[in-house]
C-alpha cells in the first residue's frame, strides 16, 4: 500500500494476525451503538464488517465530535490501530471478530438519508416486500448474502471462459441490433432512426450468427452472450439473460455433451459441489412416460406407471371411457405415500385439477387395510395394484398430453410434502431425442419445438420427407439438473434445401425466407461444415449455485415478472419529438 492509498486494507480482511498494525479503512456504517462515552461501529465493505471503536482514551476529542455525527449507511474513512479484544468481547459470529480498529482518525466521504429499507438486519428479521426491494435496488444490492451471490457469479463467468478457452473455443462477440432470431418468444425490436420505419430486432439468442462462424470457419466459438426475450416470465425467466452460448465444428452430440459436461462440473465445482461426469441420458419419450415432464427432477422415485392393466375392465366409469377414447390410465407410486394427511391428499387432488385432470383416484395401503376411491373396484386388491404396506397410488385418466403435465406437478407436490430423502443431491440428466416439430395448441399448425435450425434424426429423415410430422425425433437436447433446464442445444442442419424444406412445413415460404433468413441460407449454400453447439441458461446455474429463490436475487438489476424495471423506472413513455425523429406514431 503507498502512503497515500486511502485503504490499507478490506474491512472484512481483518483477523487477529494484524493485532498491532496502523490501518486506513473505507466503507459504510452498517451499525452504530452509543456505550457510555464509547461509540462503535461496525464498518461494512465487500468483504465483510469489522468493529471500529471510538473512546476519549485513544481518539482525539475532536474526531469523537465528528464520530457522534456519523449515521447509518453513511460512507467513511477511518484510521486506527488494530487491537486483539480480550477473549470476553470476542464475537465468533462475526470473521473479524477476534479483533476490533481503535480509531484516530475519521473522514466523513458521504452522507446518508435515513435508508428506506434496512440494510442492518438482525437475525430471523424478515426482509422487506421484494417490490420495495426493487424500487430500492442501490441499497437491496448492498445486503452480505447478495454481495455474495454476484461474487460467486463472477467467478462462475470466469470459471466458464477458462474452461472453455481452455479447450480451443474463440470468445467472439455476435451484434445486439440484429436481424430477428426466433427461439419461439416475441423480439423486442428498437427502432432506426436513419431508416424510418425498418426496426432492429434484439437477439433471442446469438443462434444463427454462430451457425455462420463455423462457416467461416472458426470451428470453435463461445460468448457469454445477452439475450432478449419478450415473454411470459416467470422465476425462472428474465426478458433479458444471460447464456453461456457455444458452437463446435466437426462435432456430434457426444463432442458437445463432453465440452458442455466439462464446463458444467468446472462450474459445479467452483460452486463447491464436485460432480460426476458423464452425466446420464434419457429419452425424451422416456422423460414423458416415465416422469411426465422434459425435465426430470431425478433426485426421487415416485414415478409415473401405466395402470391400464390394473384398473381397467373394472367398472371404474371414468377409466373406462378414457381407455375406450384412446386415452390411458396412469398413476404415481408413491413409497410411503399413506403418510400423507386427508388434507394433503385434497391439497394434492386441486393441484391435478388446476392441471386439468378431472379427478384424481386413490389407492393406499396400511397393514392389511386397502382404502381410497380405488378400493372398493371389485378384485382391486393391494397384490394385484402391487402395493406395499405404506405405499399409495394417485391414478389419473386421459390423453397423456393431460395426464404427463399434470402426473408431474402430483409427483412434484407429494415430494415438496413428503420431503424425502433425496437419493442424490446433484441429479444431472440428458434429455435428447426431442420431438422437432410440436402442434400448436391455438391453431393445431406444426410448429418448430425448439428452432428450426435443428437437424432432424438422421433416422427419421426418410419418414419426414415422407409426409410425417408427429413423431419425428430431432437431434436436440437438453441438460437438466434437479428438475430445472439448464441448457438446450442441438446439432444443425448444413443442407440449405433441408433447411428450406423445414422452413416451408413451418409455414415460411421460400421468399418469406429469404427475406427472413436469407444471409443463413447464402451461408450454408457456401460450405457448412457440420456443426453443433448449446447454450446453458447462465442466470439459472448462478440461482442454483447460490441456492437463490429466483433469478432476480443473482441479476444485478433485474425486471419484475411484468417486464418492469422498478429501481430506474422503465420501460417509460418517450417525448412525441423522439417519435418524431423515429417517424413514429404516438400511441393514440
Ligand atoms: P434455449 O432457448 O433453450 O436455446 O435457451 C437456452 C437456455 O437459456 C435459458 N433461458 C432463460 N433463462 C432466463 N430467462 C429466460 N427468459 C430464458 N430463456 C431461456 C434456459 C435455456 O435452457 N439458441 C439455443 C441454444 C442452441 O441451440 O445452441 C437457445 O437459445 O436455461
Amino acid at each position: 500500500m503507498s502512503a497515500t492509498a486511502m485503504r490499507t486494507h478490506r474491512c472484512g480482511a481483518l483477523r487477529a494476525a494484524h493485532a498491532g498494525l496502523d490501518v486506513r479503512l473505507g466503507g459504510w456504517v452498517h451499525r452504530r451503538r452509543d456505550l457510555g462515552g464509547l461509540v462503535f461501529f461496525d464498518l461494512r465493505d465487500r468483504d465483510g464488517l469489522v468493529q471500529v471503536a471510538f473512546g476519549p482514551d485513544w481518539t482525539p476529542p475532536a474526531v469523537m465530535d465528528a464520530a457522534g455525527k456519523v449515521g447509518n449507511e453513511f460512507v467513511i474513512l477511518v484510521r486506527g490501530k488494530v487491537i486483539a479484544r480480550p477473549e470476553h468481547a470476542r464475537n465468533p459470529d462475526m470473521s473479524t471478530g477476534d479483533v476490533e480498529v481503535r480509531a484516530s482518525d475519521i473522514e466523513i466521504c458521504s452522507r446518508a438519508v435515513t435508508p428506506p429499507i434496512p440494510v442492518a438486519r438482525s437475525k430471523g428479521e424478515p426482509l422487506p416486500s421484494e417490490e420495495l426491494r426493487l424500487v430500492n435496488r442501490h441499497l437491496d444490492l448492498r445486503r452480505p448474502e447478495l454481495q455474495k451471490n454476484f461474487e460467486l457469479r463472477h467467478r462462475l463467468f470466469q470459471c466458464a471462459r477458462t474452461t472453455l478457452a481452455g479447450q480451443g473455443f474463440l470468445e467472439i462477440e455476435t451484434p445486439i441490433l440484429t436481424k430477428p432470431t426466433p427461439e419461439g418468444a416475441r423480439d423486442y425490436l428498437v427502432p432506426s432512426r436513419v431508416h424510418p420505419g425498418q426496426f432492429y430486432a434484439l437477439p433471442q439468442s446469438p443462434q444463427i450468427y454462430k451457425q455462420v462462424l463455423m462457416m467461416s470457419g472458426f470451428d470453435r466459438y463461445f460468448q457469454i452472450a445477452r439475450c432478449f426475450r419478450d415473454e411470459d416470465l416467470r422465476a425462472d425467466r428474465q426478458p433479458e439473460f444471460t447464456q453461456i452460448d457455444l458452437e463446435a465444428s466437426f462435432v456430434g452430440p457426444n463432442d458437445v455433451y463432453a465440452v458442455v459436461e466439462s464446463v458444467l462440473a468446472a462450474l459445479w465445482a467452483e460452486g463447491g459441489h464436485p460432480v460426476q461426469t458423464p452425466f446420464p441420458r434419457m429419452a425424451h419419450r422416456d422423460a414423458m412416460e416415465r416422469f411426465g415432464t422434459d425435465k426430470p427432477d431425478l433426485r426421487y422415485g415416485f414415478e409415473i406407471e401405466d395402470l391400464g392393466a390394473v384398473v381397467g375392465g373394472k367398472g371404474f366409469r371414468a377409466f373406462d371411457d378414457a381407455l375406450s377414447a384412446g386415452g390411458r390410465v396412469r398413476g404415481v407410486r408413491v413409497a410411503g405415500g399413506a403418510a400423507l394427511s386427508r388434507k394433503d391428499v385434497d391439497a394434492i387432488t386441486d393441484v391435478a385439477r388446476a392441471a386439468g385432470l378431472g379427478g384424481l383416484a386413490t389407492l393406499k395401503r396400511q397393514g392389511d387395510q386397502v382404502t381410497g376411491s380405488l378400493a372398493k373396484l371389485e378384485g382391486l386388491t393391494a397384490d394385484v395394484a402391487r402395493l406395499a404396506d405404506g405405499d399409495m397410488l394417485f391414478v389419473a385418466a386421459g390423453k397423456d398430453t393431460v395426464t404427463s403435465p399434470a402426473l408431474d406437478r402430483v409427483r412434484l407436490d407429494v415430494i415438496r410434502r413428503l420431503k424425502p430423502a433425496p437419493r442424490v443431491a446433484h441429479a444431472f440428466t440428458w434429455v435428447d431425442a426431442f420431438p422437432l416439430f410440436e402442434k400448436d395448441r391455438e391453431t393445431g399448425a406444426w410448429v418448430f419445438a425448439h428452432h428450426p435450425f435443428t437437424t432432424p434424426h438422421p433416422e427419421d429423415i426418410a419418414r419426414l420427407k415422407a409426409g410425417e410430422r408427429a413423431g419425428i425425433r430431432a437431434l436436440h437436447y437438453d441438460a437438466v439438473y434437479n428438475g430445472n433446464e439448464l441448457g438446450s442445444g442441438s446439432i444443425r442442419i448444413t443442407d440449405p434445401d433441408l433447411q428450406l424444406m423445414i422452413f416451408d412445413i413451418l409455414g415460411i415460404k421460400a421468399d418469406d425466407a429469404q427475406r427472413r433468413f436469407g444471409f443463413l441460407l447464402t451461408a450454408l449454400a457456401s460450405g457448412a461444415p457440420p456443426h453443433g453447439g448449446f447454450a446453458i441458461g447462465f442466470d439459472r446455474v448462478a440461482m442454483l449455485l447460490c441456492g437463490a429463490e429466483s433469478l432476480r436475487d443473482v441479476i444485478a438489476f433485474p425486471k419484475t415478472t411484468a417486464a418492469r424495471a422498478l429501481f430506474e423506472d422503465t420501460p417509460a413513455p418517450i417525448d412525441a419529438a423522439d417519435l418524431r425523429v423515429f417517424k413514429l406514431a404516438p400511441v393514440p
